[in-house]
This record gives structure tokens, sequence and C-alpha cells, in this order.
């Protein structure tokens, strides 16, 4: 959703902000601005749309200041406006502020503010920090304390940073529930919502924990707790890649996402296996510990969701332990079964998504044990859960998740062979077997990456379909729904997914002649089953396209479309089948003229509720 960036140092801000906000448009946003303290005062510009427009805007500019904070929104309160975009400033114009996050209590604290004589310029619940940081500066002169003091008025979540016209060269930081990187680097002092968005010039990061304050001068950064008192937090270096955020040589980020699928399956099973056993460290349960579990839920949202359900056949499957699948939203206003031998495994690619945090501190608060499994590093869900398991899928910046999603599953898989392991439902020449098979799946979906001409084919015959549905049975019913989610995300074509014996009870009134039916058909225990289905998909005038497991010649007779994958086992065929259904998804999107990276309507990173 939101990004923040900041920065103050040596060089001129403008060049600085606008490529950090350009780092932070996979986020998904509506509007960006800036403000830019010059020669003692601050000047905002804001545009409606994309960075771009802004970048365009400010080069009539040419603002020399060498410090400021930039922002793009993702519209909550107000609509998406010039009006409504950050940076929001004080009646005098003299301080700017830019938020992510929701403050709940903005009503009450506008109308007490109005009350007082502010005047309001915007929709937004963000310009209230405005105001509240305006009339602590009259009262102490010190943004710092300032800063501070209007956030302790503040409920919710909240990212800030402040900027002050009578404080040049100096930005104040501080967060609640919404993440802020603070990071040092040759040139000056940057600030972030996400460390990509300063990848180049800092790698030595300080992640700022709730209510810390940091602030920032061209000379360097000094950390505070909410009282002043100075701070020392730890130092995280990053060591991604520079190109994580470059394309290289891809026309999207989601196709070079899905060609890194291999990596992240063989990264994510690195070191997991040593003399015959799995091993977690970062787990930190005791074999012993791992065996009193006796009820799993996997809580999560939209595609880390869709995670969750491939898992659940695994865990119950092998280590024989009930397990719930669960959307957080849910989860969390309800009233579910949890004991000290409960599990619950929280999985989030961004290690933000609101909902999800709020279910793993309600777990927690009723004593269950949480795993967080996420791909961000320091993140939110990291810092809460009791273990975690990184997915080692590296910064994921096409919105729609493609690799951290087959991290997800890969780690899931290892999660349940470890329960196995620990309850004695598998032994050690199995659970070798196994995965060594699970890694050579690194390998099959290369060779499904090597010749995507089948998906090519069946996505353009699909592309002008209304609607479509997918379906399959066990494993294949759930990476349906995940292929479903794909499609309908960046192709904007209506998709909907059913457990394939389902088909009768309702679906199966949808089909008519030339209506795309996706099926997952791989040699499976229930291939006979999904056959039949498409029997009479077929019968109705579908047109469908199987996903079907290399050899089986039979499904053609089935099958307008077959795309062929290697011969896995059942276990495993998630990772497999997930591969093609989301070239599929981006072939179609790409033929119907889509933006394949961004979206429209939505975020990166789900942070309100
Ligand atoms: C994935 O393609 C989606 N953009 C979305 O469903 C996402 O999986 C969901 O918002 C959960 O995000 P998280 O994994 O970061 O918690």
């Amino acid at each position: 959703m939101c990004g923040i960036v900041g920065y103050t140092g040596a060089d001129e801000a403008q060049g600085i902000l606008i490529e950090g906000l350009t780092r932070l448009e996979y986020r998904g946003y509506d509007s960006a601005g800036v403000a830019i303290e010059q020669d003692g005062a601050l000047d905002v510009i804001c545009r409606k749309g994309k960075v771009s427009g802004l970048a365009h805007t400010l080069a009539h500019f040419d603002f020399t200041g060498t410090c400021g904070i930039g922002h793009t929104r993702w519209a909550t309160h107000g609509r998406p406006s010039e009006a409504n975009a950050h940076p929001h400033t004080s009646c005098a114009g003299d301080i700017a502020v830019v938020h992510n996050g929701i403050i709940e209590n903005f009503a009450e604290l506008r109308e007490e503010l109005i009350g007082r004589g502010h005047v309001f310029k915007s929709d937004t619940d963000t310009e209230v920090a405005a105001h509240l940081v305006e009339e602590a500066y009259a009262d102490t002169g010190d943004l710092q304390s300032a800063v501070v003091h209007a956030a302790s008025r503040l409920i919710g979540a909240y990212g800030l940073a402040v900027v002050c016209a009578h404080e040049p060269g100096v930005i104040v930081v501080t967060r609640k529930d919404s993440p802020i990187v603070v990071g040092r680097g040759a040139r000056g002092s940057y600030v972030a919502s996400d460390i990509i968005a300063m990848i180049d010039a800092a790698r030595d990061v300080v992640v700022l924990a709730d209510g810390q304050v940091a602030r920032l001068t061209p000379e360097g950064v000094a950390f505070f707790d909410e009282a002043g008192n100075p701070l020392d937090p730890p130092v995280t270096h990053v060591d991604w890649d520079v190109d994580v955020a470059e394309k290289g040589g891809y026309p999207d980020f989601m196709l070079k996402e899905i060609h890194e699928q291999p990596r992240v399956i063989r990264d994510t099973l690195a070191g997991r296996l040593s003399a015959g056993a799995l091993e977690i460290d970062e787990l930190d349960l005791s074999p012993e510990e791992l065996d009193l579990i006796d009820r799993v839920y996997v809580i999560a949202c939209g595609t880390s969701y869709h995670a969750g359900l491939i898992a659940k056949n695994l865990i119950e499957g092998w280590a024989r332990i009930p397990c719930e699948v669960e959307v957080a939203s849910e989860f969390r206003y309800r009233n579910p079964i949890i004991t000290p031998t409960t599990l619950v495994v929280a999985v989030s690619q961004s290690g933000e998504t609101a909902d999800t945090l709020a279910a793993i501190r309600d777990a927690r608060v009723r004593g269950a044990k949480v795993f967080g499994i996420t791909n961000v590093v320091g993140s939110p869900v990291a810092r809460e859960s009791d273990g975690v398991i990184y997915t080692k899928a590296n910064k994921e910046i096409a919105v729609a998740s493609t690799k951290s999603f087959l991290g997800q599953v890969v780690s899931l898989t290892l999660l349940a062979m470890l329960l196995a392991q620990a309850k004695g439902k598998l032994k050690t020449s199995q659970i070798r077997l196994l995965f060594r098979e699970l890694a050579d799946t690194a390998e099959q979906v290369e060779r499904i990456l090597a010749d995507d001409a089948a998906v090519e084919e069946a996505a353009l015959a699909c592309k002008d379909a209304t609607s479509a549905l997918f379906i399959g049975r066990g494993m294949g019913a759930a990476v349906s729904y995940e292929g479903a989610l794909k499609l309908k995300e960046i192709s904007y074509l209506h998709a909907e997914a059913y457990a394939a014996g389902e088909m009768k009870h309702g679906p199966i009134a949808l089909i008519d002649e030339g209506f795309p039916v996706i099926a997952i058909a791989t040699k499976s225990p229930v291939y006979d089953k999904v056959v039949s289905n498409l029997q009479e998909s077929k019968a109705r005038g579908a047109m469908v396209v199987a996903i079907a497991t290399e050899g089986d010649e039979d499904i053609r007779a089935h099958a307008d479309h077959v795309i062929y994958i290697p011969k896995v086992r059942d276990a495993f065929s998630a990772i497999t089948a997930s591969v093609p259904l989301q070239l599929f998804a981006r072939a179609i999107a790409v033929a119907r003229g889509c933006d394949v990276d961004q979206p429209r309507n939505l975020a990166k990173s789900v942070t309100v509720e």
C-alpha cells in the first residue's frame, strides 16, 4: 500500500525522492507527492496518478533543496486526489508529514483541532498528524519532541516522517505497526517504509521498532525511545542483489519472478537436511515439543491462504495432525479452539498484512505457539512469531505473488515433513526420499519454464472470455483456487475455482459453448474423477484446458488444450502445476493489454484491515 521515502544529505533531494518512490510503485498507489525543504521553507508538490507524472511536474521547478520526504498514497480516507495526496502540511505550511497506516481516532482529533482553529485541506486521516505536530512544536520549538507528542495522541497504525522548515536538514520518523527503515549512506541519511527504496545508497539499515524515534541529519542518524533516551538499535545488513529491483531483460517483473522459482526452491531447501534428518532450527522447538502439537491452524490471506490449503493436505496426510486453514480476517473475529498444544502457522509474503498480524497477536494471547512463514526479514510477522521460516524468494516486486507463493509451499512442505518426523509418522528413509524428490521439483519447474508454447496457445484461446472456471480435486483443488486468483488479479477476467466434485452442485450451470474450464488433471489418486468432470464439461460445450502429466495421451480426448508438466508425486504436484497457471494468467493479461505488475486497485502489502 502506501510508501514513504526521505533523504537528507549532500545531494539534491528531488531526484533521490523520485527514485525511491519509483522503487515503491510496486506496492500499489493512486497519487504521490514530495515536500522539499529549501531556503527556510517547504515546497510541497502532489499529483494524482503515477510517480512519473509527479517527476514531470517537478522537472519544471528543479528544486535544489537537499532534504525532503515523499510518499505514494493508496486511498483509504478520501478519494484519490491531489488534495488528499501526501505530504500533508500544518496551517502555516511549515511542517509536512507523510504517513503510512490508519489513524483510527482521526475524526475526534480533527474535530478537536478544528475547534482550536486549525483549517483542514484534505479528507485524510493523516492531516491531523500535521496539525498535532504544529501545536506541539509551537509549545516546545523542538521537532523531535513535537512528533513524539503528536504520535502519543494517535490511535491506530502509523509510520511517520516529518520535516519542519525551522529545522533545516532534519527528518524525524517514528512508527507503530507500520514498517520504517532508516539507513546511512556515503552521501547522507535515508528513510523508507521498504528497504528497496534505498537499496542503492544504504545497505546497513535499522528496522525501527514500535515507539522508537529516529532523527536524521546529513551527518547521521540518532535513535531514541519515546522519552528521548538514546538507543543503539541493531543494524541489519541487506545483501540482495541490486538487480532485484530491475527487470533483468524480462518484459515485466512478474515473468522475471516466475522464472526465479527454481532458484527459490533450491534456496529454501538449502541446509535443511542433515544426516538424514530435517532441521529447521529457527522454529526453536525441540522434537519433543513438536510431538506434543495436536492441532494446526494455518492463517493467511489471498495467495498465502492458498499455500495453506496445499499444506493442509500434507500436514494431515503425513503428520496425521488435524489442520484447519483459515483466512486471517475470519480467524481474528471468531473464537477458535486454541490450547497450549495448538500450533498456529501464519503465512505472509510481506510479513505486514494487517489481518494476519492481528490473528497472530490473538493466537498468542490465547496461548498458541505461532510460527511465521514470511519473505521479509525483520518484518512484523517475523518479529511477532515464536519462530519463523524465511521463504528465500528475495524481494517480490510484481503485485501478484508467484515466487513467494512457491517459497511458501516449499516451506510449508518442510514443516509438514518436520511434524511427521517429530511424530514418528515418517521414517528417516522416507524423509530422505521425499526431500530428494522435493529438491527435484526445481529442475522440473525449469523444464516447464523452458517451453511455454502450449500455455501461450491456451491463453490466446481464452483471452476474450468474460469468465472462466478452474477445477481440480485434492491438491488440484487448492491449485485451482490460486490459478483463478492469479487470473482475476492481473487480467480482470472473472474466474472462479471449485473442487471439481462440486461441479454438479451448481457451477456446471455456467457452462455453455466455448466457456473456458481450466482443469488440474495430473495423474493422482483422483485422476479418473477429474476426467469425468472434464467429460461433463465437454458435453456442455466447454473449452477445456487441462494441466496434465507428461505421457498422458488419453487426456487429449477430453481437452481442447493440454499443458503437460513433468510427473511428480501427488504431494508435490502443487509446485509444478501452479507454474503453468501463473504463465497462463500472465499471458492472458498481456494479451488483454493489462498492466501485469501493477494491477488496478491492488496493493502489494495490505497493511490496513
Ligand atoms: C497475491 O497475488 C495477492 N496480491 C494477495 O492475495 C496476497 O497474497 C495477500 O494480500 C496476502 O499478502 P501477504 O502474503 O503479504 O500477507
